[in-house]
């Protein structure tokens, strides 16, 4: 394998040397269940998942992975938008992913939205433990087209560095707009 890897392989290195067990976390976008997996091996029998998706047939399928991998106990599925995850979540959390765009083998029209995603961002942000961490894969182009995309990278340019680190990565030598990495960690000085 090579030593860079992509936006989504990148965004697995930095959550699994970041999160422990017992830690809570937040998958924003359960789509095929993945990431959901993914963070429910992460903490371990005393931690907790939780995993939004508006589409029940995202949280249906993020759900028959977990039953296979006997994980389901770890993860509270939310079959609603991420951007009202401050109904769900009242506890501290150590990390937040978002993969942005439309369910993979699913109706490309319902795709994540620049309004909603900035509202979950800002939301997920206050969220944090210090030293926690937001991770965004930004997928743009094709059926994802341009609107989002440019709406957090506006965004993040907004964030308060006295409180939060941003970080984007991308691949400026690829072709069809390969997805960028943004990470937001929150800085040990921010009050709460
Ligand atoms: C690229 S997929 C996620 C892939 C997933 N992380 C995985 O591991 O398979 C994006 C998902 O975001 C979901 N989505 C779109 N808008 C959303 C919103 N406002 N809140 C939560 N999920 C949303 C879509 O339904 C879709 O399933």
């Amino acid at each position: 394998m090579d030593i860079l890897k992509n936006s989504l392989g990148q965004s697995h290195d930095i959550i699994e040397k970041l999160v422990a067990e017992g830690d809570t976390v937040i998958d924003a976008t359960a789509g095929n269940g993945n990431d959901t997996v993914f963070l429910a091996h992460l903490v371990g029998d005393s931690g907790r998942v939780y995993s939004f998706d508006i589409q029940s047939q995202a949280i249906e399928r993020t759900r028959q992975k977990l039953d296979a991998q006997g994980l389901s106990e770890r993860v509270k599925l939310i079959n609603d938008g991420h951007q009202n995850m401050n109904l769900y979540v009242y506890e501290r959390v150590r990390a937040v992913m978002f993969n942005l765009g439309y369910l993979p083998g699913g109706d490309h029209s319902i795709g994540t939205r620049a309004e909603s995603t900035i509202k979950a961002i800002n939301e997920a942000m206050e969220l944090l433990t210090v030293n926690g961490m937001v991770t965004i894969v930004v997928y743009y182009g094709g059926d994802s087209g341009f609107e989002e995309k440019e709406a957090v990278m506006e965004f993040i340019k907004s964030i308060d560095c006295r409180k939060y680190t941003v970080m984007k990565t991308e691949f400026i030598n690829q072709v069809s707009c390969p997805p960028i990495l943004v990470c937001i960690e929150r800085c040990k000085g921010s009050k709460f």
